[in-house]
């Protein structure tokens, strides 16, 4: 296996876990930045045609892992990989964010959902070829249709 570095650091208007929005229904539209390492700059050319990016993270100030749980959008347990828990035993964490804008090595995005100083360890462009009326939110799914 190999040993992540972070490529950069998140700036998120969110220092503490409990002001992110989370449950049924939250919206993610917080405005950030992906600020890239100047050694990994380079990487960032061509990046400016997507509108919408990958990003995957380090969950930092992760205590451990659960493999059962209940997640705040359900007051049933679900295992760990059917759940966006930050308590996983990889402690990997996967956002799509929109890009707005470039300076240099930092990127403006709409939609964090991570900590302030998050550890960055890689951004692929977002591209998906599912349809909509293809995929199933299994006990998501289920979960809004009680709370309906
Ligand atoms: C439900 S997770 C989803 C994250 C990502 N969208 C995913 O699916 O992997 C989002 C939560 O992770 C927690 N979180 C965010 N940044 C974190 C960090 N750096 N370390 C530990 N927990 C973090 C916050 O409680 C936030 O509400």
């Amino acid at each position: 296996m190999f040993t992540p570095h972070p490529i950069g650091f998140v700036a998120s208007p969110y220092k503490d876990a409990a002001a992110i929005p989370k449950g049924l229904g939250a919206r993610h539209d917080a405005e950030g930045g992906l600020k890239i390492l100047p050694e990994f700059e380079l990487g960032l050319t061509d990046i400016e045609g997507f509108s919408h990016l990958f990003v995957i993270w380090e969950f930092d100030r992760a205590d451990g892992f659960e493999l059962v749980g209940k997640p705040p959008t359900d007051d049933r347990p679900h295992g760990v990989f059917a759940t966006r828990s930050p308590r996983r035993p990889n402690p990997i964490g996967l956002t799509v964010v929109e890009l707005l804008g470039r300076d240099g090595s930092l990127l403006h995005v709409r939609g964090v959902d991570m900590l302030d100083g998050t550890p960055i360890l890689d951004i692929k462009p977002y591209l998906s070829s599912i349809p909509a009326e293809t995929l199933r939110r299994g006990w998501l799914a289920e979960a809004e249709a009680r709370k309906a």
